[in-house]
């Protein structure tokens, strides 16, 4: 049976009270305006699985926008309205938004081109999305509150972990669709039915690819570096032959989907090492690791093509440089002074810092670490005012000097501002 109308309103019921009161106004609304109103997509999923899911889309069959005004106002929340996409935002709170939008049909005039759209009903609308256990549907309306619409078989493949296209040529007309299969798969723990991947690798194997824009790409890309299991994402990518496709210079070998498992696993124990605890940016992480076995040109290119920052990029360009230097030798050698260390990793923020000292020995890690919480801290107590008072003119030379203090300061070789003075003067009397 296609269509069945189970009522979830139980589940409905269970989220928090400001979301259910909202929703239950919403279908009030829906009511009074002779309208029907459906929540859909990942909110329902999610509410089905039990995951916690605040992102709210409601399709209205009628004009969504009038709608959302009409709502937006009512409840006093502030709205930004997209007229020609028939779509509505209404900002209730930090944690409540709601999509509003008009039921529509969908059509694509060529593969990776935007779809046309019409005015469409539920159905409709459900089917120009992209896989069954995002096609469910709740009714609001206040009589049927909670009246699940299931047309494609969303609930039977939410309950047996299936990812499941609607359609043949979804993928084609779709590519950014794959990322998301193999998104959705690997955060639920599900698998694409068979059919799906085989449609999924066709379409890779065809061109459609190389007509979609690399920004649609990177934007799904980058969705999925900020989940959870990034690294067996990139591996299904890899599988169905995409990511060389999208991202040629990448080489995902095995030891480059162990470093980003590590990288998530040992941060903790990287984080607790730390003195001055400092959060990091997961996605630039991700980003190093990727390109930690590319040489310079590919890094430019890559980075080119993922349309990263300069931030970023100049980030993994330094990054490159260092991790290059054969770090385990020098560091077993012994013969480092502090000084060295500090001007090897100074510059390199912290998730490179981390990086490195996931990717070599033992040794290599505590030279990271000594670097960031000992090394790093040390600062000169005088400054360029104290070397002008001995009588150098102001210019590159107040630099020099600085430096140089700062120098014999890590290498422990003076502790005070006196020491430093004395040192100072030293120096200019060896150096006249
Ligand atoms: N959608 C689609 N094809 C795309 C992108 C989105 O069909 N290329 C549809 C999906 O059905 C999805 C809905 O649009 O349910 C909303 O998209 P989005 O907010 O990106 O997805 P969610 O399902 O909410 O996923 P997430 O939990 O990652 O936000």
């Amino acid at each position: 049976k296609e269509y069945t109308s189970e009522n979830l309103s139980y589940k409905l019921n269970e989220l928090p009270q400001k979301v259910l009161n909202v929703l239950k106004s919403a279908g009030k609304m829906a009511d009074d305006e002779g309208y029907s109103a459906y929540v859909v997509g990942g909110f329902v999923r999610d509410l089905i699985l039990g995951v916690e899911n605040l992102d709210i889309d409601i399709v209205i069959e009628g004009d969504a926008v009038a709608f959302a005004q009409k709502f937006a106002s009512q409840i006093n929340a502030k709205i930004t309205v997209h007229e020609k996409f028939q779509t509505a935002y209404v900002y209730i709170d930090e944690d409540l938004q709601i999509d509003f939008v008009t039921a529509r049909k969908e059509y694509y005039e060529f593969p990776g081109s935007l779809p046309i759209i019409e005015t469409g009903t539920i159905k409709d609308d459900l089917f120009r999305r992209d896989f069954t256990i995002n096609c469910i549907a709740m009714k609001l309306n206040g009589d049927e509150f909670g009246k699940v619409v299931d047309f494609y078989g969303g609930r039977r493949d939410l309950y047996d972990g299936v990812i499941r296209i609607l359609y043949n040529l979804s993928f084609i007309e779709d590519p950014t669709r794959i990322i998301r299969a193999v998104r959705f798969e690997q955060r639920y723990g599900f698998l694409m039915d068979e059919k799906t991947e085989e449609f999924a690798i066709k379409a890779v194997k065809s061109d459609v690819l190389d007509k979609l824009s690399i920004e649609r790409i990177n934007t799904e890309f980058f969705y999925m570096l900020k989940e959870k299991n990034a690294a067996k994402m990139l591996q299904r990518l890899k599988e169905l032959g995409l990511l060389k496709k999208a991202y040629p210079e990448m080489e995902l070998s095995d030891q480059l989907i162990n470093l980003m498992e590590k990288s998530d696993n040992q941060w903790e124990d990287f984080y607790i090492g730390l003195i001055n605890k400092k959060n990091i940016d997961k996605i630039l992480i991700y980003l190093l690791v990727l390109h930690s076995n590319m040489s310079v040109d590919k890094v430019h290119a890559s980075a080119d093509r993922m349309r990263l920052k300069k931030e970023y990029k100049d980030e993994i360009l330094r990054f490159i440089e260092v991790k290059d230097l054969n770090l385990p030798a020098l560091v077993a050698e012994g013969n480092l002074s502090n000084y060295d260390v500090y001007s090897m990793f100074t510059g390199l923020s912290l998730e490179s810092l981390y990086v490195i000292s996931i990717m070599f020995d033992d040794r290599v890690r505590d030279a990271v670490l000594v670097y960031i919480n000992n090394l790093s801290q040390i600062k000169t107590e005088i400054t360029g005012k104290d070397i002008m008072e001995l009588g150098i003119a102001p210019g590159p030379e107040i630099k020099r000097i600085l430096q140089a203090v700062l120098k014999e300061k890590i290498n422990g070789k003076i502790f005070t501002y006196d020491d430093e003075i004395n040192f100072v003067k030293n120096l200019l009397e060896q150096e006249n």
